[in-house]
């Protein structure tokens, strides 16, 4: 009998709605090509030390509601070296492993292409609340994360409006823009301060000013953490003289749990699925994206040395929608 194909997966980097059905799809494609299929424990680190189990599907049952990862995952800057990634290689080897499925960030896309150049034939999931991976339009989380943003917004809009507050909110992104001018499409926000488009702060002042003398009891300005902080942006307010009485909130990591949509799920099963075909057809090197309806191959150099940018067409949006200072 043929040798039994053996995979392993590990999700790494900061956790994101959606990962638990890209495991699930995983596994259980895995499975149905009668494969052997290992997950990592703790991303990349437990792959390192060997922390690891064999999955059947009882292991992937029950998970695809559940926000986070069942794998767990870590932060593990110490991979960049290459004496670590060695010993990752020496755990693969030991293993039999014949390919390795890297669910995680841009960041963890980044791993996975060290690994990929080191000879081991990987496959990239992408999954960030951020959606600032190169390669595909959505990373798995984003949406649930930008529902989670915008139901937060209509809430505060409620207490807004009955104190006629104005409310800095500041959203997570690390390094884009993209959840916050979303974000602020999607709840009516006035504007939104993200470092894709500087904003003048004493023209946004008047702006507000001119708001509050029509009678309008709210005003929302969503900040993104790539920006400045939500206080930073409520100091400038202040200077410039905004009326409003100000509030800030900062909606931290609250934005990163919870159950993932529909929509988080069918892109992340899709993944999972292509990933795991890439694998047994010899593709390696490549992140599974989504462009347009499609699901693609993108080469892991290209993916790791192109920064995403915000689609023009949310900046068009944003232009026509919202007040921009
Ligand atoms: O990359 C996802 C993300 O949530 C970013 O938006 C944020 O900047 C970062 O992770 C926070 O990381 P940590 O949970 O390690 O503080």
């Amino acid at each position: 009998m043929a040798r039994r194909m053996r995979i392993g997966v590990l999700t790494s980097g900061g956790d994101a709605p959606g990962m638990n059905a890209a495991i699930r799809a995983v596994v259980r494609t895995a499975l149905e090509e009668q494969f052997k299929v290992f997950g990592f424990y703790g991303g990349f680190e437990g792959l390192v030390h060997s922390n690891f189990k064999e999955l059947d599907y009882e292991d992937v049952g029950g998970i695809l509601q559940r926000g986070g990862t069942v794998l767990y995952t870590s932060r593990f800057p110490q991979f960049r070296e290459e004496a670590v990634r060695r010993q990752a290689l020496d755990v693969l080897e030991d293993l039999q492993l014949d390919g390795l499925v890297v669910i995680g960030g841009e960041g963890s896309m980044k791993g996975a292409h060290a690994l990929s150049r080191m000879g081991v034939p990987v496959v990239g999931i992408p999954a960030s609340i951020d959606n600032d991976v190169w390669g595909t339009d959505d990373t798995i989380g984003a949406d649930t994360a930008l529902n989670t943003i915008v139901r937060a917004i209509d809430r505060i809009k409620d207490t807004a409006s009955s104190h006629h507050r104005a409310f800095v909110v500041e959203v997570m992104g690390n390094r884009s823009g993209y959840l916050a001018l979303v974000a602020a499409i999607a709840s009516g926000a006035e504007a939104a301060v993200i470092p894709e488009a500087p904003v003048d702060f004493q023209v946004l002042a008047r702006e507000l000013n001119r708001r509050a003398r029509e009678g309008r009891t709210n005003s929302i300005v969503v900040v993104s953490e790539a920006a400045a902080t939500a206080q930073e942006v409520m100091e400038k307010l202040r200077e410039n003289g905004v009326d409003y009485e100000l509030r800030a909130t900062v909606l931290g990591h609250l934005q990163r749990g919870g159950s993932p949509t529909f929509y988080d799920r069918i892109i992340a099963s899709h993944f999972g699925m292509q990933a795991v075909f890439a694998l047994r057809d010899g593709q390696a090197g490549v992140m599974i994206g989504k462009q347009h309806l499609s699901y693609v191959q993108v080469p892991l150099d290209e993916v790791t040395s192109r920064r995403k940018t915000i689609p023009q067409e949310y900046l068009a949006l944003a232009h026509t929608l919202m007040w921009e200072a």
